[in-house]
Parts: C-alpha cells; sequence; structure tokens
C-alpha cells in the first residue's frame, strides 16, 4: 500500500483526478474491509481534491446510515427520497446541486455547505451506497466532478 498520496496542488482539477483515482484504485485494491476502503477514499479526496465535505452514506433496510466521512459532523439518518441523497438513492442517479438553498427538501447538515454532488453505487442492481460531496461555494461541483466521481463509483462497485 502507498505510504501517502501523491498531491500536486498547482494542477487543475482534472488533473487532480486524473493522478488521484488510480491512486485510489490502487490503495482500495489490496484491502477487502469495505469500511477501511470508504475510510480511506474519504480520506484521499478530501486531501486531493480539497472538498469541504466528503462522506458516504450506506443503504441499511429503508435508511441511509452514515459511513466514513471527512469534514464536519452531520446527519446520521436520511429516508429514502429525502434531501439531496435520498433522491439520488430513489432516482438512481448523479445528482448536482448548484444551490442549496434551491433544492426543495435539501437536509442541511451544516449551514456552510452550498453546493453538492451526490452519486450512488450499486450492487446487484440496487443502490448499496451514496457518495456525497458538499462544496461551501455555490455552483463548486460541474461535469468535470461527475465524469470523475462516476468513475470512481464504478471502482468501488468491484469491492462491493
Ligand atoms: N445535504 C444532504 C445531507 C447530507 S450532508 O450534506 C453531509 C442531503 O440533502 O441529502
Amino acid at each position: 500500500m502507498a505510504e501517502e498520496l501523491i498531491v500536486n496542488n498547482t494542477a487543475t482539477k482534472e488533473e487532480k483526478y486524473k493522478s488521484l483515482i488510480p491512486q485510489i484504485e490502487a490503495l482500495i485494491g489490496s484491502e477487502t474491509d469495505l469500511i477501511a476502503n470508504l475510510a480511506n477514499i474519504s480520506a484521499a479526496l478530501k486531501e486531493g481534491i480539497g472538498f469541504f465535505w466528503v462522506g458516504f452514506y450506506i443503504v441499511k433496510e429503508d435508511e441511509l446510515v452514515l459511513g466514513p466521512f471527512q469534514g464536519p459532523i452531520a446527519c446520521t439518518r436520511i429516508r429514502k427520497g429525502k434531501g439531496v441523497c435520498g433522491t439520488a438513492w430513489a432516482e438512481r442517479k448523479t445528482i448536482i446541486v448548484e444551490d442549496v438553498d434551491q433544492f426543495p427538501g435539501h437536509i442541511a447538515c451544516s449551514s456552510d455547505s452550498k453546493s453538492e454532488i451526490v452519486l450512488p453505487a450499486f450492487k446487484d442492481g440496487s443502490v448499496a451506497l451514496i457518495l456525497d460531496v458538499d462544496s461551501d461555494q455555490s455552483s463548486g461541483f460541474d461535469e468535470v466532478d461527475k465524469e470523475w466521481l462516476e468513475k470512481l463509483m464504478k471502482i468501488i462497485e468491484k469491492v462491493l
């Protein structure tokens, strides 16, 4: 396992993802424990891209339950269809929210969170977990984040 992440802070966001995603793939390839892997992925994304909040919600029966994350403390349980995370679960797709105040039913874990991107990962055809990334800036996420974080979700699906 790599001892430390290689991060070029002067790189563009796309270059950062391009360097980071293979490092994450290598990092989780040698570990079989899901929680250990999700914990390291959260830390790698936080350090590698510099997000305000990044973490996982895991599907447990009829709720999402907070999993490994990096950033301020967060809501622990989200019902299906509720908030951005519960909506991404119900609709089985990536959601980008440019301005959280404009998203009906947005769940504000931190008043500093201004925009977010939420992506599902699937196991046996069902959503197994959600990646939630928050920015303290409006319009903090775009198609570059969607493209690379969707690649990451495919990598995570291999270890689910
Ligand atoms: N804002 C999310 C809740 C999770 S926190 O942002 C960490 C939502 O509306 O589902």
